[in-house]
C-alpha cells in the first residue's frame, strides 16, 4: 500500500467561471464578452451561461463531492460578480452572500476550501477602459478586489491563491490567440506576464497586512516540466530556454521575488523587457508565496528550432524551440495531450531541490475525454477506467516524490463535476461526476468511487 501523509488534501479544483452560471449580469468577464460576440468561436455554441448551475445547486453538489470522499475544494471568487463599482470595489450583497454561503457550506461538508482570486476573467470593462492586465492602474484594481475577499471571507477561508496559470493570460491573450482579445503583441505580452507577477506580490502584500490567523497564500502554476529531445547542446538550448519562458518566468517570483537573470538577458537582447522600477522589484522580493499549487496535464518535449532564431521577424518565444513528438509516446488522442506521469515525480524532485523544498501540491491533473457517453453501463454510470488508470499512474509518481523528500500535501483532480471549459466549452468531459447539460442532471462516475477508497485508505495499492 502506498501510504499518503497525513491530513493529506484529496479533492478536486473547479472554478467560478466554469461552474457557477452568470447570475449577476452587472458586469460581464472577458468570456461573457467573447460569447455575446462571437458564439460561433465556443464548441458547440455553448456558453457561459449555465455552466453547471453551481449557482442553483451548490448545496447538492458540496454533498456528492463530500459523498466520494473529497475533504478539499479549490474553486475561484469572480471579480466581475463580487464587485458592483469597478473603480472603487463596492461590493453586490446578492455575490456576497453567495460565496458566504458557498464558503460556509464547503466547510459543513467537512472540506477545506481553496480560494482562488483570478481564473481568466478579468471583467472585460477594465480590458476596454485600460487594456486589462497591461496596465497598472488594473493591477491596484485587482489589489482591491483582493483585499475586500480577504476581509469578507478571511475568517473562514484558511487557504488563498492569487491567479490560476497566468501564463495562459500572457500566451491565450497576447500571443497565440486563443483567449478574446486575441491581441498577438510580445511586447505586450511580456508586460503582462511581468504585470500579473506584480499584482500578484501585491495581493500578498495586502494579505499579510491583514495578519489573518492561521491563513496562507499561494499561487496556482500550469509547470510544464521541459524535456529536450537529446544531449545534442543545440537541444539542450532549446530546453533551456523553453523552461524559463514557460515555467520559471512564474515559478521564480513566486518563490524567490525575483525574475531569473537569464530571461532578463534574452528579453532584454531580443528588445521586449518589461518596464520594471525599484520601488516593484522590493515589492516583489519580499512578497513571495507560503505554497505552490502546480497544475499539470502534459509534459513539454523541445527539439532545436529549424528556423535558427535570429532569422525570424517578431519575437515570439517559441521561435527558440519546435516542439518535439518523442516517438512511441502516450497520447490522450481526445485532448491531444501526451501523458507523462513521471513528470511529477520530476516536479517534486525540481521544488525540493530547486525551489527551498517549498509545500505544494497538485492543484490540477486530470484527463479530458470527449463523449463519455459511450462508456455509460446499463445503470447509466459512466465507466471511466481510463480515468481510474491515469489518476493512479499520477498518483504513484506523486508518491515516490512524496517518499523522496518532496513537501507535497494534497491533490486535487480537475474536476469534480464535468464544468465548462472556454472555448472548449463541455467537448472535453473531466470530472468525477457527470452533469448532462440539458437536464443537469449529476451522476457519480466508477472514478469517483474508485477515489473514495483511495481516500478512505488514504492511499493506494
Ligand atoms: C486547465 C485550466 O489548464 O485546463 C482549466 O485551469 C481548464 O480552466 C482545464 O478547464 C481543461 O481545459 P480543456 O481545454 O481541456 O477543457
Amino acid at each position: 500500500m502506498k501510504k499518503f501523509p497525513e491530513n493529506f488534501w484529496w479533492g478536486a479544483a473547479t472554478s467560478g467561471p466554469q461552474s457557477e452560471g452568470r447570475f449577476n449580469k452587472k458586469h460581464a468577464n472577458v468570456f461573457d464578452y467573447h460569447f455575446e460576440i462571437e458564439p460561433e468561436k465556443f464548441y458547440d455554441h455553448v456558453g457561459p451561461d449555465v455552466a453547471s448551475n453551481f449557482y442553483n445547486s451548490y448545496q447538492a453538489d458540496l454533498k456528492m463531492m463530500r459523498s466520494i470522499g473529497m475533504n478539499s475544494l479549490r474553486t475561484s471568487i469572480q471579480w466581475s460578480r463580487l464587485i458592483d463599482d469597478l473603480e472603487t470595489n463596492t461590493v453586490n450583497e446578492e455575490a456576497v452572500a453567495f460565496y458566504n454561503n458557498v464558503i460556509d457550506a464547503i466547510i459543513a461538508e467537512k472540506m477545506t476550501p481553496v480560494i482562488n482570486l483570478h481564473h481568466f476573467d478579468l471583467p472585460v470593462e477594465l480590458y476596454q477602459k485600460y487594456g486589462g492586465w497591461e496596465s497598472e492602474k488594473v493591477v491596484e484594481l485587482y489589489v482591491g478586489f483582493a483585499q475586500k475577499c480577504f476581509e469578507l471571507f478571511g475568517d473562514r477561508v484558511k487557504f488563498w491563491t492569487t491567479h490560476n496559470e497566468p501564463m495562459v493570460v500572457v500566451e491565450g491573450q497576447y500571443l497565440f490567440q486563443f483567449h478574446y482579445p486575441n491581441i498577438v503583441d510580445s511586447k505586450k505580452a511580456v508586460q503582462v506576464a511581468y504585470n500579473l507577477n506584480l499584482a500578484s506580490a501585491k495581493a500578498i502584500q495586502a494579505f499579510r497586512k491583514l495578519a489573518l490567523k492561521d491563513a496562507q497564500i499561494g499561487i496556482v502554476l500550469n509547470l510544464t516540466p521541459t524535456y529536450a529531445a537529446s544531449d545534442d547542446p543545440k537541444d539542450q538550448e532549446a530546453a533551456r530556454i523553453a523552461e524559463l519562458w514557460n515555467n520559471k518566468m512564474f515559478l521564480e517570483p513566486a518563490v524567490y521575488g525575483h525574475f531569473p537573470a537569464e530571461l532578463e538577458e534574452l528579453l532584454t537582447k531580443d528588445k521586449v523587457l518589461w518596464e520594471t522600477n525599484d520601488v516593484e522589484k522590493e515589492i516583489l522580493k519580499n512578497n513571495t508565496v507560503d505554497f505552490l499549487g502546480v497544475n499539470y496535464y502534459h509534459p513539454n518535449r523541445v527539439k532545436a528550432p529549424e528556423i535558427a532564431p535570429d532569422s525570424v521577424g517578431d519575437w515570439m518565444p517559441d521561435r527558440y524551440y519546435d516542439a518535439y513528438d518523442l516517438p512511441g509516446r502516450r497520447v490522450n488522442l481526445d485532448r491531444g495531450w501526451e501523458i507523462y506521469p513521471q513528470a511529477l515525480y520530476d516536479i517534486a524532485l525540481d521544488l525540493k531541490e530547486n525551489y527551498r523544498n517549498i509545500p505544494w501540491y497538485v492543484s490540477e491533473n486530470g484527463m479530458g475525454v470527449s463523449n463519455e457517453e459511450r462508456f455509460k453501463n446499463s445503470s447509466g454510470m459512466i465507466e471511466d477506467n481510463y480515468r481510474i488508470d491515469f489518476v493512479r499512474e499520477h498518483l504513484s509518481w506523486l508518491h515516490k516524490g512524496i517518499m523522496a523528500g518532496s513537501n507535497c500535501f494534497g491533490y486535487h483532480m480537475w474536476t469534480p463535476i464535468d464544468c465548462w471549459s472556454w472555448l472548449n466549452a463541455y467537448k472535453n468531459r473531466y470530472g468525477f461526476i457527470s452533469n448532462d447539460i440539458h437536464t443537469q442532471l449529476k451522476t457519480i462516475k466508477k472514478s469517483g468511487y474508485w477515489f473514495k477508497e483511495v481516500v478512505s485508505q488514504n492511499g493506494l495499492e
